[in-house]
């Protein structure tokens, strides 16, 4: 079998380490592995190549794609993915693993309707693939736009400001919850909370009135204008207020240990539904769910970490 992998949408740290464990798995399985580079637009331009154990090596732990990505908004159009499928078949490739979001999804659903057999695998800062509770690239661009946050906390309390942060996600709140709850931030505003100025001004008063030093405003992007924003709480409250947007930085950056070993279990488990045949998947995990057992449960239960064993092998 000959296996095609490819990164598309919005590159997500932790997409090179995916990227590494299905070439890796794929030659361990006995199969072949090609790159296909910068997404569906190099696929309907044939940017394909042959990928060895070695041209994967070094990338683990480096932000960004290796594979180059893009948003090809005529992929939605059978034409078009037929070319996919031509060059595709030209170079004998029989099953594809796609990396990236809701949008890759979809591109490779219809590709899989087309008769070659794709994996999804979720590959997006944004945590807003539902049928998973944590995409590829999530947690490292929580801890960037945590590490931000807290500086900005520094100058905020020294100032006495109140501090509006645009932190990214497209219609998504996690990052921006997340990060708020991470941060102490005072105030998260996401789509899932809605925007109703008159409560934010509300709550700005309440913690001036219980003497809070400083703010922090967790804005989800596409909600308002955190710059009108800062403006309105300066001129109606006692805090001085300055905006900052996060921005593109929280796309880079090495992965977080737990983006890299969620990867690479993503990568590998891919390929292993390919050599079952399996086409039309979309790989996820659920596993930081929090719960609770009898103390003497937590003490003779046994310790499951042992798969990860299984995974190294398949990784080298
Ligand atoms: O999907 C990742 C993401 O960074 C979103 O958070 C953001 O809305 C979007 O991509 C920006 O896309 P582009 O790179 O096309 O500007």
């Amino acid at each position: 079998m000959k296996i095609g992998v490819l990164t598309s949408g919005g590159d997500a740290p932790g997409m090179n380490a995916c990227v590494r464990a299905v070439v890796r798995s794929a030659i361990h399985f006995g199969f072949e592995a090609y790159g296909i580079f910068d997404g569906y637009k190099g696929l309907v331009e044939n940017k394909i190549r042959k990928l060895t154990r070695n041209d994967v090596g070094q990338i683990l732990n480096r932000g960004g794609t290796i594979l180059g990505s893009s948003r090809l908004e005529s992929f939605k159009q059978e034409e078009v993915r037929q070319i996919a499928i031509d060059n595709l078949n030209e170079h004998g490739i029989d099953a594809l693993v796609v990396i990236g979001g809701d949008g890759t999804y979809r591109g490779g659903m219809a590709l899989n309707d087309m008769g070659i057999n794709v994996v999804a695998i979720p590959g997006t800062i944004d945590n807003d693939i539902a049928s998973t509770e944590y995409t590829i690239g999530f947690f490292t661009a929580l801890d960037t736009a945590i590490d931000a946050i807290d500086k900005l906390r520094d100058t905020s309390f020294s100032h006495q400001r109140c501090t509006v942060v645009e932190v990214m996600g497209r219609d998504c709140g996690d990052l921006s919850i997340y990060s708020g709850i991470a941060c102490g931030a005072e105030i998260v505003i996401t789509k899932e909370t809605g925007f109703n100025r008159e409560n934010v001004l509300k709550q700005v008063k309440w913690a001036q009135s219980i003497g809070k030093r400083h703010l922090i405003v967790v804005v989800a992007e596409h909600i308002t204008n955190v710059f009108d924003l800062a403006k309105d709480i300066q001129s109606n409250s006692d805090y001085e207020s300055r905006a900052t947007v996060l921005g593109y930085i929280q796309r880079g950056g090495n992965p977080s240990a737990f983006d890299r070993i969620l990867a690479s279990k993503m990568g590998v488990h891919a390929t292993e539904l390919l050599k079952q045949g399996l086409g039309g998947m979309a790989v996820y995990t659920n596993s930081l769910e929090i719960g609770h057992c009898p103390i003497n449960e937590a003490l003779s239960a046994t310790d499951e970490t042992t798969d990860l064993y299984e995974y190294l092998a398949k990784l080298n």
